[in-house]
């Protein structure tokens, strides 16, 4: 094993923060210190490259900030049932109060198989008629149902879409329960994936089921919005803006 040992710094003032990036020459760094315990791993996280060092500490393990993937700070493992996910760690010491880590002496990276989201499989148009998706994007509540003009107009245009032989499929936005864009996109290009960040690190957000119809079932979508204040409704935007990864990652 040999020996690079390069100089991240004042041990006083990396001390002050329990995680931090750092740079040694090249090399991203995420250094990390508990009561005075030093602990160096490489700085790319082993999902799509997001800034470890700029994550948070959950006990010893670092939380990317990205899309949430665990490693333990000392040992680089992945959190449990990810053991074989590793990001590099280095030896660190502390010497005439400077923190040096040896470069020389990193240990490797190796990357667990996880399986891809369902979503993210081709996209492969199957024999069949034409196929029509209505998204409703009242947020009518479900206890006091009214007359709905957008969802009367959607519900008529699947009808006779139907009446002419294609497959229609009717998703109610406000019967999903999804959350709002993280914006990941602005953190880094990257950041922003495919199938969506947040739709891959939470298993109870029912965006899947628009991905499903607009990026694998559907040659038509039309749209139902009530129009208030000149605008589209507030169910509208916040789909619209969990579209961001199909733009970026998808048709771009
Ligand atoms: S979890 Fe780290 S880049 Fe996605």
């Amino acid at each position: 094993m040999g020996e690079d040992w390069v100089d991240l710094g004042s041990a006083e003032a990396l001390a002050r923060r329990p995680l931090q990036r750092v740079k040694a020459g090249d090399v991203p760094i995420a250094l990390s210190c508990i009561d005075g315990a030093f602990a160096a791993v490489h700085g790319a996280c082993n999902h799509v490259g997001g800034p470890l060092g700029e994550g948070t500490l959950e006990g010893d393990y670092i939380v990317c900030p990205w899309h949430h993937w665990k490693f333990h700070r000392q040992t680089g493992i992945g959190e449990g049932g990810f053991e074989t996910d590793r990001i590099p760690t280095y030896p660190v010491k502390v010497e005439n109060g400077r923190v040096l880590v040896n470069l020389k002496a990193a240990t490797k990276r190796s990357r667990a198989p996880h399986d891809p989201h369902p979503l993210a499989r081709a996209v492969q148009r199957a024999e069949g008629p034409v196929r029509v998706a209505g998204l409703s994007t009242t947020a009518m509540e479900k206890g006091a149902p009214r007359y709905s003009g957008s969802d009367h107009l959607l519900e008529s245009a699947l009808a006779a879409a139907g009446a002419q032989g294609c497959e229609t499929q009717l998703i109610r936005l406000g019967q999903l329960k999804f959350r709002t864009c993280e914006g990941f996109y602005s953190k880094a290009a990257r950041a922003c994936t495919w199938p969506c960040s947040i739709t891959q690190m939470d298993d109870t957000d029912e965006m899947t089921a628009v991905y499903e119809a607009l990026v694998h079932w559907a040659d038509v979508v039309l749209v139902a919005t009530p129009i208030r204040w000149g605008q589209a409704s507030s169910l509208y935007f916040k789909m619209a803006e969990r579209l961001n990864c199909v733009q970026n990652q998808v048709t771009a």
